[in-house]
């Protein structure tokens, strides 16, 4: 076993010195170990929805709780990844025990080489910086898959989901409380698009411009050739929304599309807000011309972390 010097977050309380006997080991690489909660690891696995049909990698697997409980309580599959071998043993040992070792395996390796290709759920609790670093291989993900993290965030990605729990007996971090993250791998929507509705006897012939920064869509639309404003657009997985407003005042209209997006394709259904008038139709669009997801970060952008949310007891 190597042990390699430990970075460590300057400001965030030691975590190594509070580890009980059970957990004596300190980790190995990149960042010391320090167990998730298990009330954090069942209420990350029920944000991420894990199921039988999941296969979950831990990245810095430590004890192997993660993909343990993933396997025991929803029938996943998985593998975890740490640089310690007495944490992997301790974790093989475990899921050989729970009768699970079949589906959950813990294997030596450093976590920023190991292959993801396989991953419906990918879980990390690790620093920001590393998060940060994985980043573009996780975004070239297949769409719609997860990603759950404990405590830190993924930069300007933002979370699709999140949550903050009330943890007494968590010393480490912000002592106290666990943050969790949740993504969503987003499709790649961006480029331009030609489509249409129909709606009644009228048609609805569309044409999109989707810019894409990490899952948000803005960008520039006409509908029937008239010039729309795009709002709200997000994808979650291959699922996306966005928002066409034209007119102005009383004569506004508000178009909601709701569609998956699937290659080149997008098929949903709109519905078209005029005054107290609401109607409903399928639509669907081609892409002409595929555009590029912006997943750079901005030189001077804070880190986006939805810290300060409500503390819920649990
Ligand atoms: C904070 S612990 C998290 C343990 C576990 N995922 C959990 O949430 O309970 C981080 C783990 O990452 C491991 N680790 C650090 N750098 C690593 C690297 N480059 N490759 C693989 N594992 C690494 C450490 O040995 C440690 O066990």
């Amino acid at each position: 076993m190597k042990r390699v010097g430990l970075k460590w977050l300057a400001g965030v309380v030691v975590w190594g010195a509070c580890l009980g006997a059970a957990q004596a080991q300190e980790g190995v690489g990149d960042v010391v170990y320090v167990p998730t909660p298990q009330i954090v690891v069942d209420t990350m696995l029920k944000m991420a929805k894990v199921g039988a049909s999941d296969y979950i990698i831990d990245l810095g697997s430590g004890d192997g709780r993660i993909v343990i409980t993933a396997a025991k309580q929803y029938g996943a599959r998985g593998f975890g990844v740490d640089l310690d071998t007495v944490l992997l043993k301790i974790a093989n040992d475990t899921a050989r025990r729970e009768g699970i070792a079949d589906r959950a395996h813990f294997v030596e390796e450093n976590l920023f080489k190991t292959d993801l290709s396989k991953a419906t759920v990918v879980s990390t609790y690790l620093l920001p910086e590393m998060n940060e670093k994985l980043r573009p291989r996780i975004l070239a993900l297949k769409p719609g898959t997860r990603v759950i993290a404990h405590d830190y965030h993924m930069g300007e990605w933002r979370p699709d989901d999140n949550d903050t729990l009330s943890v007494p007996e968590k010393t480490v971090g912000n002592p106290g409380v666990s943050y969790i993250y949740m993504w969503y791998v987003p499709a790649n929507a961006a480029g331009k698009w030609k489509g249409s509705a129909t709606v009644g006897r009228q048609t609805l012939a569309l044409d999109i411009d989707f810019g894409q920064r990490f899952q948000m869509l803005s960008g520039k639309a006409l509908i029937n050739q008239k010039p729309a404003e795009i709002m709200s657009g997000r994808l979650r997985g291959e699922d996306v929304t966005f928002w066409l407003n034209t007119g102005s005042g009383a004569a506004s209209v508000r178009h909601e599309f709701n569609g998956k997006v699937t290659g080149d394709t997008i098929s949903g259904t709109v519905r078209i807000h005029a005054g107290k008038n609401v109607e409903q139709a399928p639509f669907t669009a081609k892409r002409t011309a595929q555009g590029k997801v912006d997943i750079t970060s901005a030189p001077d952008a804070a880190p986006v972390g939805v810290r300060g949310a409500t503390v819920a007891s649990r």
